[in-house]
């Protein structure tokens, strides 16, 4: 009888059961979704990320499908921190695996109240740091310039206890320059990659199909890309990665994996098939089997091993 591959790995010292999970906006641990797989399943489980304060989100439509991809400009709505650790985060803690509270903000001060407010709460096993989103004072996203995301990792490092995770835009010039100041900065691990800034003109309106002119494209169309900045990632950084970016299944995760991903994310395809992450875990677990793997952890970044 062959044994069953062990899936665990570790992110910044937290154990995951096994690599896969949602990616933050993507999945809601809810109700809904419990009807189709227990959530209890997941390697780890993760909130759409939250703000210190209520925000209405942007004006529909907010969703568009591309050619094998979908552009969202959703706008990150939400009821604030409070409502958040009310009503939500006791759920996700109830489930079993680590809970990672994504979050953002729109100051620097912003920044540090949520991350200490969170850690408050007992409830949070990882803090992932969502910084794609804009900085009030210059619209422009926190992960985009060295010096503005050095200073917001370094912040929020040096007020919290809990595992930071620098989420980064792939919207740069070298996305590897970019993990090697948030490890610097003090991140104890990295999320990449978020959406990318497009576009889609509806030909009869004449008009952007958006409400808000652009969104993010995320998908299997951005697959290569994700898979690419992982892979140069990990060549510069040491701290773990989770990758994501158009995985659907078990032959996308385990591109990641290869590539140097100790973890990986599913967004995009939820909305496709709800059970792509119950799927990608089985898959891993007989891709190990078939290749004689007796854990997971012995393929992460073997892509990078040269002959
Ligand atoms: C509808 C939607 C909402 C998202 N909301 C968030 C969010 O709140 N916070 C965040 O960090 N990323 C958000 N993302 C980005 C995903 O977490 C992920 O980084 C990206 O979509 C790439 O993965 P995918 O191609 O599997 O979707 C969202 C993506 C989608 C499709």
């Amino acid at each position: 009888m062959r044994v069953s591959p062990d899936l665990s790995v570790e992110i910044a010292g937290v154990p995951f059961p096994n690599p896969v999970m949602p990616a933050s906006g993507a999945y809601e641990v809810d109700e809904i979704h419990d009807n189709f797989f227990s959530p209890s399943e997941l390697g780890a489980v993760i909130n759409k990320t939250i703000f210190l304060h209520p925000r209405p989100g942007n004006p529909p439509p907010r969703i568009w499908e591309t050619p094998c991809g979908m552009l969202n400009a959703i706008g990150i709505p939400c009821d604030g921190a409070e409502a958040f650790i009310w009503d939500k985060l006791p759920n996700l803690r109830k489930l079993g695996p680590p809970v990672v509270v994504s979050i953002a903000g729109e100051t620097m001060e912003e920044w540090i109240e949520l991350s200490e407010l969170i850690e408050s709460t007992g409830m949070a096993d990882l803090l992932e740091l969502n910084l794609s989103c804009p900085n009030l004072s210059d619209g422009i996203p926190w992960s985009t310039e060295e010096k503005t995301l050095e200073r917001v990792v370094s912040a929020v490092v040096s007020r919290v206890k809990l595992p930071v995770i620098a989420k980064l835009s792939p919207v740069v010039t070298d996305i590897a320059d970019m993990a090697r100041t948030a490890e610097g900065a003090g991140a104890s691990a990295l999320s990449m990659i978020n959406t990318y800034k497009g576009m889609a003109i509806d030909i009869k309106r004449k008009r952007p199909v958006l409400g808000n002119v652009t969104g993010g494209l995320s998908g299997p169309a951005i697959r290569p890309l994700a898979v690419w900045a992982v892979y140069s990632a990990y060549e510069t950084v040491k701290i773990p990665i989770i990758g994501m970016g158009g995985i659907d299944g078990p032959t996308a995760a385990i591109e990641f994996l290869l590539a140097g991903a100790s973890a990986v994310a599913v967004g995009m395809y939820n909305f496709i098939d709800p059970f792509t992450m119950k799927k990608t875990i089985e898959g891993i677990r007989t891709y190990l089997l078939e290749e004689g793997y007796s854990s997971v952890r012995e393929i992460i970044g073997m892509a990078h091993t040269r002959a």
